[in-house]
């Protein structure tokens, strides 16, 4: 299984989709770059689900809110003093482990082993002592379980302690006088201090949505994961401010909402579920998660949140101002209540990457050879066609390039001349272009060129003519 997500984390280096971040200084653990591919894959997915929120929804509205925010919105929202995992740390090796991860990788060992009654009992052991904050009581079950114990020594082992996920860092010129703030743990924020300004300016009637995409930042304790767990990612996030009392309803509708969007994706079904909180965030009522089956796993995509009125109504007491609505239904004042649905973009395109990854065995003529490709549903392919001239001569290049300028105003597109034609169909499969199109000499004479889909490497001839509108259905959903 992890050889399946290494093929993945190298074929995305390779092809220009995602780097280390400064790879030349042996790259920032947990932090990456986006390279031209991958970049425009993630634009196509950010621009694909602020459509299906600001412009499916008439009652959804988009906003861009700053990363930076004054330190008391944090206080307010409760991530100064609750936003943290709990550590151990192995004093010999300087290195810090989060409690629940070495706790569920243990009982993952112990049922490997077949002692599956023992993990679960593990397993609740964690959840209990987690809920009850017992840290005290987390040591002892380290040590009782030998989790600890194999590495080193008990006293090279540091209590069980909070770490805070939030980064720090000074505004202002001074450093001693500066003020201390934090990089947004959290998208969601934004939306909640600018709840009255949306509403008024944008003149919305409750129920009502505000969606953002942007940057969220954790010192995130990771496991290698890729693009899973990063330092720096980002979130497309959606707050909707409903009637109190409304609340089930609004979380059914947009569990379900939310099911349907990736379904609609065109992702495998059966790799997908919905799974309750087993320990609820410091904001929440009610939580799922949507999961997607990684190869390293079942894990979260997306979360689903009740959030009661917890967030308005800290920011009501913290600043003093009054955030409540006036529904002019119930002729009536209140805080609404929040439902949100908050995606990874950046956990978004590793599911999308690895449904795509397609290794295939051709056999032609007796020998076989492996093909790869990226399946991704032209809509989000990073380039939607490659225009090829057979041969660089004979006029051939001078016709296509005619062909690939009256395309480009319409779609992201490659031109490319050089090499044999198969190594530039495979090229393009690598990225994950739907389709080719090649000009050779019958061009010249009647405007024909063939075109080529990507998974059934089928081609046929077709008129310069339909391009434009062949391409413009293909790469819409
Ligand atoms: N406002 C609610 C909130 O932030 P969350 O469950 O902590 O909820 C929501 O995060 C989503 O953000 C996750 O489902 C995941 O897709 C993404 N996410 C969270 N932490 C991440 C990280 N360290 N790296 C990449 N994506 C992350």
């Amino acid at each position: 299984h992890s050889s399946s997500l290494l093929a993945i984390v190298s074929h995305a280096k390779e092809y220009g989709f995602i780097y280390p971040s400064s790879e030349i200084y042996e790259g920032l653990q947990a932090v990456y770059d986006y390279g031209p591919y991958g970049a425009a894959l993630k634009r196509n997915v950010q621009n694909l689900w602020w459509q299906s929120m600001t412009q499916l929804h008439s009652n959804i509205v988009g906003m861009d809110a700053a990363i930076l925010m004054h330190p008391r919105t944090w206080k307010a929202s409760g991530h100064v003093d609750s936003f943290e995992d709990l550590m151990v740390d192995n004093k010999d090796s300087k290195k810090r482990y989060r409690i629940d991860v070495l706790i569920e990788n243990h009982a993952a060992e112990l049922s490997a082993q077949g002692e599956k009654t023992r993990a679960q009992e593990l397993l609740e052991k964690l959840q209990a002592l987690l809920q009850a904050e017992e840290l005290a009581g987390l040591h002892t079950l380290l040590l009782q379980e030998k989790i600890v114990c194999p590495i080193s020594r008990t006293a090279n082992w540091t209590e069980v302690h909070r770490f805070n996920l939030m980064f720090a860092t000074k505004v202002g010129a001074q450093e001693e006088n500066a003020d201390t703030i934090y990089l947004r743990p959290e998208t969601a924020q934004g939306i909640f201090v600018n709840f009255l300004n949306v509403q008024k300016t944008a003149r919305m009637k409750v129920p009502f949505g505000i969606a953002q995409i942007g940057k969220a930042f954790r010192n995130e304790i990771v496991a290698r994961q890729f693009i899973f767990r990063m330092r720096e990612f980002e979130q497309m996030e959606m707050q909707f401010f409903i009637q109190p009392g409304s609340e089930e309803k609004w979380f059914n509708y947009w569990q379900q909402a939310r099911w349907q969007w990736h379904i609609a994706l065109g992702l495998t079904e059966e790799k997908l579920r919905i799974k309750p909180h087993a320990q609820l965030a410091h904001y929440a009522k009610a939580a799922v998660d949507i999961e997607y089956q990684f190869p390293f796993g079942y894990k979260e995509i997306e979360g689903i949140h009740a959030r009661s009125d917890f967030d308005l109504k800290n920011h009501e007491v913290a600043s003093r101002k009054k955030l409540q609505y006036f529904d002019p239904e119930l002729n009536q004042n209140y805080l609404p209540h929040v439902i949100e649905t908050s995606l990874g973009s950046d956990r978004l395109i590793l599911m999308l990457l690895c449904e795509a990854f397609t290794e295939e065995t051709i056999t032609e003529e007796e020998s076989a050879k492996t093909r790869t490709y990226l399946k991704l549903h032209p809509a989000l392919a990073p380039i939607k066609a490659a225009i090829f001239p057979l041969v660089k001569k004979d006029n051939l290049p001078q016709k296509a390039q005619e062909i690939f300028k009256s395309l480009k105003y319409d779609f992201p597109l490659i031109y490319e001349e050089n090499q044999s034609i198969g190594k530039r169909y495979a090229r393009q499969d690598l990225i994950g272009t739907p389709y080719c199109i090649t000009i050779d000499h019958q061009t010249l004479e009647d405007d024909t060129v063939t075109l080529r889909e990507r998974d059934s490497m089928q081609q046929e001839r077709v008129h310069v003519n339909i391009l434009r509108d062949f391409l413009l259905e293909k790469v819409s959903f």
